[in-house]
């Protein structure tokens, strides 16, 4: 199992669950959260204006799948996101250790 934590612009939030849920990936965690890249204190255009500011509103997105559908996770989230331009945003995957449903008592992938 893995665990796919993604950092976008928040604008692209609808479309990126939209996408997922088409492809089957349902259970989905969001946040809202603040953030820069390596260009900090660089001036980032958000909706359509220019900010100099330290800490841009990104959604974190967090996923738990199973391994063989980290790769099209990772696409269809960054072929939606994907602009061009700096600050699109990044994903990260890590390895998840074990789940567990709490109604059920399952555990493992299929707890997922
Ligand atoms: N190494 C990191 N650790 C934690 N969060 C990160 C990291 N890199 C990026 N982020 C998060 O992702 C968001 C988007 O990052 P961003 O796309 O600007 O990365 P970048 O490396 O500067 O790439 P680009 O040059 O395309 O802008 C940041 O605002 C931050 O919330
Ligand atoms: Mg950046």
């Amino acid at each position: 199992m893995k665990k796919i934590e993604a950092f976008i612009r928040p604008e692209k939030l609808n479309k990126t669950k939209d996408a997922l849920e088409k492809q089957g990936f349902d259970c989905i965690s969001v946040s809202d959260i603040q953030g820069h890249g390596h260009q900090k204190g660089v001036s980032e255009v958000f909706r359509g204006k220019k900010y100099m500011v330290d800490l841009l509103p990104k959604m974190k997105i967090e996923i738990i799948l199973a391994d063989k559908d980290v790769d099209k996770v990772v696409e269809i989230i960054a072929g939606v996101s994907k602009t061009g331009s700096i600050g699109d945003g990044k994903i990260f995957v890590y390895d998840v250790v074990n789940a567990y449903r709490i109604r059920t008592g399952e555990q493992g992938e299929i707890a997922i």
